[in-house]
């Protein structure tokens, strides 16, 4: 006991020497209510750890890593002596798996890591898209998001072709002719993304966007990001429950939590975590190397992107849909994104206020879950109309029942027990004043919900 008194006084005062000394509390992110202790307030966060984790183990890649199509006179996997005319690029990248201390290891979690940060980002998406926080003010934070997630798309589109394999070559090129495709612009990016148009001038200039353009580019935004974060806060959380509140109280905010050490330590334990499993995982299922550009035995090779672009590979699969028309869905989709807190005006934040807007969610949850799956499963095999029609849909059928009858039926609850608390609720999603009546018989107060 008395050990732990001298423990926790020592620290108060080494943290307390620590603070002043550094100005932490005129520099560190604003303090957070203590309910934000809950992983799902920080899942851009997690993003953040993540992306930390690909700079790092991308600085120490670029030791080793050579962005050279050229004949290496290392021997790559042939027996020593022989001349190997595997590209350096693909050698360097076989040197880095063999004979690299651990270098199989650090390649994984790369690879896995970018896996990860594309997909803890959908999340976060989907997060905030569920929840509605993109309504006013976070409106400007919504659309930094969505460029942070297509530049971080980008870093994997370009990341791909650098072992330049095979494989990889193949998808990159299917992926250039989509992006050539866009009207206007595909004429602007031809001379920038194809240069001189020989493998080296395309590998150089993936290469150079993947360790600089575009990590300097997402270093931006995320400071834009974070700084809108600040400046508005953390958004409170969605309800529509007339018996809940949806700004924070007073008790809530003198109950903030400082985010030095606080929040910092907390999100520094879910990082610890993430980079456990990452490494868990690179150890038990260590990346293999497919064979390199312009080795014979590759003829065969099919075209496949990774997973997360897998759904747009499958879309020109189908009969009828041109790259154009792919190129041209994948707009709307970024668009939609971009725009989606001045479509939605509505005041209400909690999905089940939302009815046409969680549709539209579940919907583009449903579609890129088949088309990855089909992608995966079956790349680059035509697909008729009628098949198209027969798988696509049921989802959006069954999506539009089941939101209905919930919708329906939320609707029907709420009712009942805005009744019970002597009000009612306005269309444009706001609640009106407690009656004289109410107020009379002590119901509880019931504040806006905008
Ligand atoms: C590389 C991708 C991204 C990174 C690193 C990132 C990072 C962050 C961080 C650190 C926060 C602070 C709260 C938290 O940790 O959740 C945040 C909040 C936010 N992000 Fe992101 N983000 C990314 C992508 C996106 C995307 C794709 C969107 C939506 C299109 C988005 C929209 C928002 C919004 C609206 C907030 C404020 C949420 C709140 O106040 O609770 N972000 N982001």
């Amino acid at each position: 006991m008395a050990f732990e008194r001298w423990f926790n006084r020592t620290l108060n005062r080494v943290w307390g020497f620590i603070e002043d000394r550094s100005g932490m509390p005129k520099w560190a992110l604003r303090p957070q209510p203590e309910f934000t202790f809950k992983p799902s307030y920080w899942t851009g966060a997690f993003v953040v750890n993540a992306f930390l984790y690909q700079v790092i183990s991308g600085i120490l890649l670029l030791l080793y890593y050579q962005p050279s199509v050229n004949p290496t006179f290392t021997p790559c996997g042939q027996p020593a002596g022989s001349l190997s005319v595997a590209p350096a690029a693909w050698c360097s990248t076989y040197y880095i798996i063999h004979s690299v201390p651990m270098g199989s290891l650090l390649l994984s979690t790369h690879l896995y890591g970018a896996y990860a940060m594309i997909f803890l980002a959908l999340v976060h998406f989907y997060r905030g898209y569920y929840l509605g926080v993109y309504k006013a003010p976070r409106e400007f934070s919504w659309m930094v998001g969505t460029l942070l997630l297509l530049t971080t798309l980008g870093m994997g589109f370009t990341g791909y072709l650098l072992p330049y394999t095979q494989l990889s070559y193949n998808a990159t090129s299917v992926g250039l002719v989509l992006a050539l495709r866009l009207p206007g612009a595909g004429t602007l990016l031809g001379p920038f993304l194809l240069g001189d148009s020989t493998g080296q001038g395309l590998l150089s200039r993936m290469f150079a966007a993947h360790v600089l353009l575009l990590p300097i580019a997402l270093g931006a935004l995320l400071y834009a990001h974070i700084a809108l974060f600040e400046s508005h806060g953390i958004a409170p959380p969605a309800t529509s429950d007339p018996l809940q509140r949806r700004r924070f109280t007073e008790v809530e905010d003198r109950k903030a939590v400082p985010f030095m050490p606080h929040i910092f330590f907390y999100i520094t334990k879910w990082a610890l975590l993430y980079i456990g499993l990452l490494i868990g995982i690179a150890a038990l299922w260590p990346w293999d190397l497919p064979t390199y550009v312009g080795n014979l035995a590759a003829a065969g090779v099919v075209t496949e992107p990774d997973w997360y672009f897998l759904w747009t590979f499958k879309l020109v699969d189908f009969v009828g849909v041109t790259p154009v028309i792919a190129i041209g869905l994948s707009n709307v989709i970024i668009l939609y994104m971009l725009l989606l807190p001045f479509l939605d005006r509505s005041k209400a934040t909690h999905p089940r206020d939302r009815p046409v807007f969680l549709f539209i969610a579940n919907s583009m949850v449903g579609f890129f879950l088949l088309m990855t799956v089909w992608g995966g499963l079956t790349p680059g095999i035509a697909i008729a109309p009628m098949i198209v029609a027969e798988r696509l849909v049921p989802i959006f059928a069954v999506n539009a029942v089941v939101v209905w009858l919930f919708y329906r039926r939320y609707q029907a609850s709420y009712q009942r027990r805005l009744a019970a608390s002597g009000q009612s609720l306005r269309l444009d999603g706001v609640y009106s004043k407690p009656s004289p009546a109410a107020a009379a018989a002590g119901r509880p107060e019931v504040a806006s919900r905008d």
